[in-house]
């Protein structure tokens, strides 16, 4: 699939590459192609709730906490700035099922995508490796194991990254239902690529669980976009 905004530049579109500076006057276009990609790649009609006010604001370059009930459409919260910037994302993701029920619903529609885990063979990973360097990929689902290991930190760092995405944040968190100590180290990885947008996603909304995952993750500038609740303010 070539991406409406992605790397060789588009006919007619707009390069994000300068996404980071984006002003008022340059938002337009950038929104517009997020429409794009939500009609001819996912055939949808519309966005629901924030997430169009999130994916313009990740598409621009910023960091984003998105706070979403289940089956609330976090998804495109992270997948669609993946196909608008250029680049390949990568999605940390914790369990292999989910990796695999997301890179099934994105191949069939087009999308370039892969999940690297330990369910791999030898080859298989070398085969996603050299996708990646040859820039193959739109969007990469990895388990925070794997995504760590430090030659793979190497080859990410030659990579041109259009963003990160921490799926079912709550697992970053000492009060979420399933925590898992490797989450604590993706600051470690964030500090590689400085100036890539991080989105972390979760439907676990309290208080409690979402200061831990801007603490922990080190999203403190991280706008907050979460369901409407009559008696807090959203940043
Ligand atoms: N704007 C939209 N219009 C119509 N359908 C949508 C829209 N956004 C998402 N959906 C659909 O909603 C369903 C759930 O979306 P998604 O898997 O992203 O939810 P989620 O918030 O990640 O949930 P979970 O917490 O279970 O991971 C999917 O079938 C998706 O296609
Ligand atoms: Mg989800």
């Amino acid at each position: 699939m070539q991406k409406p905004n992605g790397t060789p530049a588009p006919q007619g579109g707009v390069d994000v590459r300068v996404a980071n500076q984006v002003n008022e006057h340059e938002r337009a276009p950038l929104a517009k192609t997020a429409h794009r990609v939500l009609h001819e790649i996912f055939g949808l009609p519309g966005f629901r709730g924030e997430q169009e006010e999130i994916i313009k604001h990740v598409i621009a370059g910023g960091d984003a906490i998105v706070l979403m009930p289940t089956g609330g459409g976090k998804s495109l919260c992270y997948q669609i700035p993946a196909l608008c910037r250029p680049g390949v994302a990568l999605i940390v993701s914790p369990l292999i099922a989910l990796m695999r029920n997301q890179v099934d619903i994105l191949s069939q529609l087009g999308v370039r995508v892969a999940a690297l885990n330990s369910s791999l063979s030898g080859a298989e990973r070398a085969k996603i490796r050299s996708a990646l360097r040859n820039g193959r990929l739109d969007l990469l689902y990895v388990a925070p194991e794997r995504l760590l290991m430090p030659d793979f930190v190497a080859m990410l760092r030659e990579t041109e990254i259009a963003l990160i995405a921490i799926d079912e944040a709550h697992c970053v968190s000492q009060w979420g239902h399933d925590f898992r100590p490797e989450y604590l180290r993706l600051p470690e990885l964030f500090d590689n690529f400085p100036g890539v947008p991080r989105i972390a996603l979760t439907a676990t909304a309290d208080r409690q669980t979402r200061e831990d995952i801007r603490g922990r993750l080190k999203l403190d500038a991280a706008r907050l976009g979460r369901k409407a609740h009559p008696n807090e303010s959203v940043r």
